[in-house]
């Protein structure tokens, strides 16, 4: 099943609350913008690709609830729109789903018209990350050791992922791979989804906390780093916070360093520097479940995403094909492929 989908008979999206996972595995409905921003805003759903699909699903609830006000759809898009900063594909999947419905030419249509571009967007997901899978697997040799931080997996998009679908591909390719996957400290998604879907999959996982990749990286045993990106603009790779230095990490031990995104997280209109990355809540840190982590006094900061340059980047997986340096051409036929779709 999808990670999320529409449900026509209730007129809302379903989606898997990642926030239950590994313990339990239980489906939401939201059929109002405000409980769709809070469930993007908490990470019930997440990752960026999901999140493109989520922003589109957006705005199929901002129609339906607007109810031909056209100001009241704008500020409800706009909420949808700005609910997490930094991720380029949710911005994307409303503007997306937001022409259609100014074409469908009339209020009436507009939810109607939304939702038939919002369930091909889901469609083109599935295929591009099955398209980057097939790609991505030539980077990879039977029995080799793959590292990778956060999830960037089937959870993080409609199904497939990006980086775990790089590995799925290897996998339905006949290779033989072992995954170290990092917690990703302070919301865990290494822990709690990684290593979740890959289990399930069969794939031969070992959980290790952040601060161990460095040791792990120097022993020799990993032959790739492969990550997922929120937004990749013309000088580097964001994506969630501890990728940068794993990336560092990689370059001092000589371990191959492998983005894989779909067109929709390339931003070549901004530089790293002008990119917002969102600051989660101090209570992030200051809480481990319902015991207390640090004293409340204690100043904390919480980015949750990282910039890489790309310097540090060998390779970038796209549904198009794999991207290596020199970044200036590459990025200038990326923005090619942007134009031709
Ligand atoms: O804060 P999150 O869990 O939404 O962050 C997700 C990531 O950083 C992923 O690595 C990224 O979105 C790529 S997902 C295919």
């Amino acid at each position: 099943m999808r990670t999320l989908q529409w449900d026509s008979r209730r007129n809302g999206v379903d989606l898997v609350d990642q926030t239950l996972l590994p313990s339990e595995s239980k489906r939401t409905l939201c059929s109002t913008v405000d409980s769709l921003v809070e469930a993007i805003q908490m990470l019930r759903v997440r990752g960026a690709p999901a999140l493109e699909a989520a922003g589109a699903y957006g705005v199929v609830l901002a129609a339906l609830e607007a109810q031909g006000d056209g100001g009241r759809f704008d500020a409800l898009v706009e909420r949808v729109r700005t609910a997490r900063p930094t991720a380029v594909n949710l911005a994307r999947g409303v503007e997306r789903a937001l022409e259609a419905a100014r074409r469908a030419g009339g209020p009436g249509k507009a939810a109607e018209a939304a939702l038939a571009e919002a369930e091909r967007l889901c469609d083109e997901d599935v295929a591009r990350n099955r398209a980057m899978g097939s790609h991505g697997a030539r980077l990879l040799k039977d029995g080799d050791t793959v590292m990778t931080h956060c999830n960037a997996g089937r959870l993080a998009t409609v199904d497939y992922g990006t980086a775990l679908g790089v590995l799925r591909g290897a996998k339905e390719a006949g290779k033989h791979l072992k995954v170290v996957a990092c917690e990703t400290r302070p919301l865990n998604q290494g822990a709690r989804l990684t290593t979740y879907e890959l289990l399930e999959d069969g794939f031969d996982v070992t959980l290790i906390t952040d601060s161990m990749a460095g040791v792990v990286l120097r022993s020799g045993r990993v032959a790739r780093v492969v990550v997922g990106a929120d937004r990749i603009t013309r000088d580097a790779v964001f994506n969630k916070i501890g990728t940068y230095g794993l990336a560092c990490l990689a370059k001092v031990h000589k371990v191959p360093f492998t983005v894989a995104a779909p067109l929709t997280t390339f931003d070549l209109e901004l530089r790293a520097r002008d990119v917002p990355v969102e600051e989660r809540n101090r209570s992030e840190l200051l809480w481990l479940g319902s015991k207390k982590n640090a004293p409340d006094e204690v100043r904390v900061f919480n980015p949750a995403f990282d910039a890489t340059p790309l310097k540090l980047v060998n390779s970038i997986v796209t549904e198009k094909g794999v991207l290596q340096a020199p970044w200036g051409k590459a990025m200038a036929r990326v923005g090619k492929w942007l134009k031709q779709r």
